[in-house]
């Protein structure tokens, strides 16, 4: 894909990953739908990033507010040509002391988001003559299990399943799909977590720009998963 000119919608792009997508897509002449909740992170961001970075106050589990956002934003003549579904947490905790509450939430923002975002906008990559891009942020635990992260390696692990069946579902329909596995990154998701991940984390903007890359591929050619790693974890 030719990057400039593109319209981008980054979930999450408030802080960590996703504003260093934005920043990097924002810097290739991509237009950028940075979605998240904190208002004061994304106002920031426009004023560093330029006017290619639009800001969108959503919650990605309010399914109404993200089905009229959709509905308000695009449009035959205006198609989104890439999704990245970035937005997600952590939580750490045993099985039994993990409130149902927060399963839920994991669960609505994790998961069930990745799906609205998605269903609603492969209607409108169908319609666009240009080859497509969704790709879907999961970690190394949507690959393997770890004590205390139920929730989350189930969420991860949702986002594998999904990613491998809509990869086979939407590629005749010229939309690539890629899922990344990364392992710990130096952002603030491990913040409010009781673990700290590895010490020597992997850099977002180096990510970012492996993202920037994966896009500009030629049409024909895929990396549908993508797995990340410190070389020396510890
Ligand atoms: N950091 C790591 O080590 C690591 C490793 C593997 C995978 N990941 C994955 O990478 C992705 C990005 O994480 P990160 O490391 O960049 O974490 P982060 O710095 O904590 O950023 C998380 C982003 O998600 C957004 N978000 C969370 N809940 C949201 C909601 N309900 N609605 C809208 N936006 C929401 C936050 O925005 P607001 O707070 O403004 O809403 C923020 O922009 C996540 O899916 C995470 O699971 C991270």
């Amino acid at each position: 894909m030719k990057l400039p000119n593109k319209i981008a919608i980054v979930t999450g792009a408030s802080k960590g990953l996703g504003a260093s997508f934005s920043k990097h897509l924002c810097e290739k002449d991509v237009t950028v739908y940075g979605i998240g909740r904190s208002e004061s992170d994304l106002n920031r961001l426009s004023t560093e990033f330029g006017s290619r970075f639009i800001p969108v106050i959503l919650d990605v589990s309010d399914r109404n507010a993200v089905e009229n956002w959709f509905s308000e934003t695009f449009n035959e003549s205006k198609l989104p040509d890439i999704l990245i579904n970035n937005a997600g947490f952590g939580y750490v905790s045993k099985v039994e002391d993990t409130p149902p509450e927060v399963w839920d939430s994991m669960m609505a923002v994790n998961v069930t988001a990745v799906f609205d975002f998605t269903r609603l906008a492969v209607p409108f990559m169908k319609m666009n003559p240009e080859t497509c891009h969704i790709i879907n942020v999961a970690s190394v635990a949507g690959l393997i299990g770890n004590p205390s992260l139920t929730a989350y390696n189930a969420s991860k692990f949702a986002i594998r399943g999904f990613s491998d069946a809509l990869m086979k579902e939407v590629r005749n329909d010229g939309i690539k799909v890629t899922c990344m596995f990364p392992g710990s990154i130096e952002t603030s998701f491990f913040d409010q977590l009781e673990m700290k991940g590895s010490p020597n984390k992997l850099n977002p903007d180096e990510i970012a720009r492996l993202v920037v890359f994966l896009l500009e591929t030629s049409s024909n050619f895929l990396v549908d998963e993508i797995t990340l790693r410190p070389l020396i974890p510890s």
